[in-house]
């Protein structure tokens, strides 16, 4: 199992705002933890709230669903067998306190979404690039699966700076070359002033006391670590995402704290306007680079 803090994407090896992806191997691509169950009660709170929310799928694509839950039960039951063990057409959570039943009726990528901490996103080739066709998408990190399913990745990435042209034609290129079932990780980081999993609304900075200065214990490292996976029969790509969190006190002062403190003080107006943090990036440098409250 591995460590919720373990991801530390700012130990230089991915810079904000670069592609920076690299081959894993297949018993890496999915992450379990001990928070396995709080992950999956989360996920099946919100499915039962409001399934649109975080589930929709285009027409046609069943079979790719299909294949990718295939895929999915074979990666877990031979590389997470302490946490996934298969009886007949049920997966059992013992850990997590539940049993998936792979034969129930309804779409595959929301079963598939049932049995790991990741979000599942299929991403389907057309002539105008590489388009959201279905997700199944619990702990969005500032945006709205409404918003963005059946667009292709540079309406989805419209509002990123730098994103458009160079980026995204790097982007469609590598996704064209992927070796089918080689999966690849990248890494996103951001801040956030709570710790809740499911984090549609734009990135919020509420995190000043009332004499106005930043409290470190309202700001949350939020990790996400993300993967693409191409699906051999059906050549579409899976993207998982799959979010890490913990307290800024924690790295406050530390060796990481500064490395973030490093990205930080590099981006750039745009990018900083993007996160919301063009009032707050002085205040937060000094945060990770010192360790003491501001
Ligand atoms: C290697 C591939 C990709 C790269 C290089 C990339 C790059 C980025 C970057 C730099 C950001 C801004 C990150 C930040 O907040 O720090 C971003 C945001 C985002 N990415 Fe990607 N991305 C990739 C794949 C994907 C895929 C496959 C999806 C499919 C759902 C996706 C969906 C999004 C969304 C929804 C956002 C938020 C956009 C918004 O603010 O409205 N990305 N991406």
């Amino acid at each position: 199992m591995s460590d919720p803090l373990r991801h530390l994407p700012w130990d230089g090896a991915s810079r904000p705002f670069t592609i920076g992806m690299r081959p894993i191997a297949l018993a890496d691509w999915i992450e379990v933890d001990a928070r396995l169950g709080v992950y999956l009660d989360e996920k099946a709170r919100l499915e039962a709230a409001d399934l649109p929310t975080i589930f929709r799928a285009e027409r046609g694509t069943g079979p790719a669903q299909q294949e990718l839950l295939d895929i999915l039960v074979g990666n877990l039951v031979a590389h997470q067998a302490e946490t996934h063990r298969r009886d007949g057409d049920r997966i059992e959570l013992p850990t997590a306190g539940r049993t998936i039943d792979l034969g129930a009726d309804g779409p595959p990528l929301l079963t598939a979404s049932r049995l790991v901490q990741e979000d599942i996103c299929l991403m389907r080739r057309t002539d105008e690039g590489w388009r959201l066709a279905a997700a199944a998408l619990a702990f969005p990190s500032s945006w709205r699966l409404a918003d963005k399913i059946g667009r292709p990745m540079n309406a989805i990435h419209a509002p990123v700076p730098g994103f458009a042209g160079r980026m995204d034609q790097m982007v469609t290129r590598i996704f064209d070359n992927l070796a089918p079932s080689q999966p690849v990780e990248r890494f996103n980081w951001s801040l956030y002033d709570d710790d809740r999993l499911h984090h549609p609304e734009p990135h919020p900075k509420s995190w000043r006391g009332t004499d106005g200065l930043i409290d470190p214990a309202r700001v949350h490292v939020r990790v996400e670590r993300q993967t693409l996976i191409k699906l051999p029969r059906s050549g579409d790509i899976a993207f998982t995402i799959r979010v890490h969190q913990g307290p800024a006190t924690l790295l406050a002062g530390t060796r990481s704290g500064r490395l973030l403190a490093d990205d930080l003080d590099g981006l750039d107006g745009p990018q900083r306007a993007y996160k919301g943090w063009s009032a707050d990036a002085d205040d937060l440098i000094a945060l990770f680079r010192g360790g003491t409250a501001l």
